[in-house]
């Protein structure tokens, strides 16, 4: 049997949000809300169609061209979101209806509910919820489906009702078709509800169950920012309890932040209050954080990096860093490098073996091997209008507190003086001082001690 086709609707504004992002495109673990959803759905589907309506725009640009779209021009209710999608779909076969706004919906589930779809002219999934307020309530008769109430039309007896509609269906193509084509707005929102196919649907006599998930985690909705705090939450535990299965040490599981798109090998260490953000590949055996802020960043096998925040760069293995070190993007950091405590890199090469061990400020630098940089040191890349480039070869040593005004170079094994600024190329094994010298003037510190005694 082929495969069936996947409807997500996201056409809704998502007017609970308060924003000017549409709902589906506000991210829970660095994607966003429908890409998730898609994820989720697209293992078991042929071709999936999005319904797009309030900023249908952004929500395209976002999700790319392997998709279809359907446009909902008005937002008359779930129902009618769906019949704009009708045209798309094949004659024959069964297609998923899901929600953009369940992100939590796992594959497995999916996949039961489409077990337990066969045969059945629809399929609903629902859950048993502690807090069922805003759902619409699962009405049976004789354990049976039979209809499906929204909370504003649902009377206090079925307001009681905690078996709840996740949003998610399965159904013939072909029934399907002639049911939506029939359905009415006649309810307390004045909607064409896609719910009201369910009840149509048993009224005729068609086979339709519910399949009642055991995970009611699964169907939360995001309706709001608190729910999108919630699900997060939900989501960022599930996460966190792969990547700790795939052999990563977690202190504190909840006060660790990592992005799904983040990938880990076995053995490494995290600390509490780690954020790891965006597409970060993290090697063997390291240890991150405590407090450390990643966003796509690569790191080698063995590197330690604490209280340290780097952004869009790669680390080589067995380097350190932190703490308090600031890493801006496109720096490479190489193997067995040392970036020691408030120093900032930006946009540099760090040479395999060299040291930054304090205080420094490195910008569009390429610094080679074996380096040593003294504490305070500062490459002068900015003339208020244009950036130059610092090179330092191999083997250098440059003293503390040294400014290096580019564009300039420091040849292989050369020195520089502490306290020197440095505006001219220093030639291989040359010692360089460009700092006045020091005057002794003797016993003239009593005459200016006796004077403050004054
Ligand atoms: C819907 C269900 C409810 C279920 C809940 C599960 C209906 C009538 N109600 O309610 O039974 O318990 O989901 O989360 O179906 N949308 C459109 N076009 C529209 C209206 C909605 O594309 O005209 C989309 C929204 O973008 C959203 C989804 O459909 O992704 C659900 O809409 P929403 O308004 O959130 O429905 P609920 O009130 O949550
Ligand atoms: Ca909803």
């Amino acid at each position: 049997m082929s495969k069936p086709w996947a409807v997500i609707l996201a056409a809704g504004e998502g007017k609970r949000m308060k924003s000017k992002l549409p709902k589906v495109l506000h991210r829970l673990c660095g994607r966003e809300m429908i890409n998730h959803v898609l994820e989720n759905v697209s293992p078991l589907t042929e071709k999936q169609i999005i319904v797009v309506g309030h900023g249908a725009h952004k929500v395209r640009e976002t999700l790319g061209e392997d998709y279809l779209y359907a446009y909902q021009k008005e937002q008359l209710g779930t129902g009618h979101a769906l019949l704009q999608a009708l045209p798309l779909l094949p004659e024959e076969g069964s297609i998923f209806v899901l929600c953009g706004d369940t992100p939590l919906l796992a594959t497995e589930t999916l996949q039961d509910m489409w077990r337990s779809s066969q045969g059945m002219a629809a399929t609903v999934l629902t859950a048993v919820v502690g807090e069922p307020s805003g759902y619409g309530r699962i009405i049976r008769e004789g354990g049976l489906l039979r209809a499906i109430v929204e909370e504003r039309d649902a009377s206090a007896a079925q307001k009681e009702i905690n078996e709840i509609n996740a949003g998610a269906y399965i159904f013939k193509v072909k029934i399907l078709k002639r049911y939506l084509a029939a359905l009415s707005n006649d309810n307390a929102q004045g909607e064409y509800y896609l719910t009201d196919i369910i009840s149509a649907l048993v009224r005729d006599r068609y086979p339709v169950n519910a399949f009642k998930t055991p995970d009611s985690s699964d169907v939360l909705g995001i309706n709001d920012r608190c729910q999108l705090a919630e699900v997060t939450k939900i989501m960022r535990e599930r996460l966190n309890k792969r990547i700790m299965r795939e052999g990563v040490t977690l202190i504190d599981p909840e006060t660790t932040y990592i992005d799904v798109q983040a990938r880990f090998k076995p053995d490494t260490l995290i600390y509490p209050q780690t954020v790891i953000e965006g597409e970060c590949i993290i090697g063997e055996g390291c240890v991150i954080g405590p407090n450390c802020h990643l966003q796509k960043v690569k790191v080698g096998d063995y590197s330690t990096i604490t209280e340290s925040v780097i952004i869009e760069s790669e680390v080589g293995c067995g380097a350190t860093i932190g703490p308090f070190a600031y890493i801006r993007p496109q720096s490479i950091i190489g193997d067995r490098v040392k970036i020691g405590d408030f120093v900032e890199i930006k946009k540099s090469v760090i040479g395999e073996g060299t040291k930054i061990p304090h205080l420094s400020y490195v910008g569009d630098a390429e610094i080679k091997e074996g380096v040593n940089i003294g504490a305070g040191t500062i490459t002068v890349n900015y003339d208020g209008k244009r950036k130059f480039r610092t090179t330092i070869e191999k083997n250098a040593f440059i003293g503390c507190n040294s400014n290096l005004v580019a564009p300039v170079k420091i040849g292989e094994g050369a020195y520089v003086g502490a306290g020197s600024t440095i505006t001219e190329d220093v030639p291989a094994d040359a010692l360089a001082i460009a700092r006045q010298r020091q005057v002794n003037k003797e016993g003239l510190a009593k005459k200016f001690r006796n004077k403050k005694e004054e």
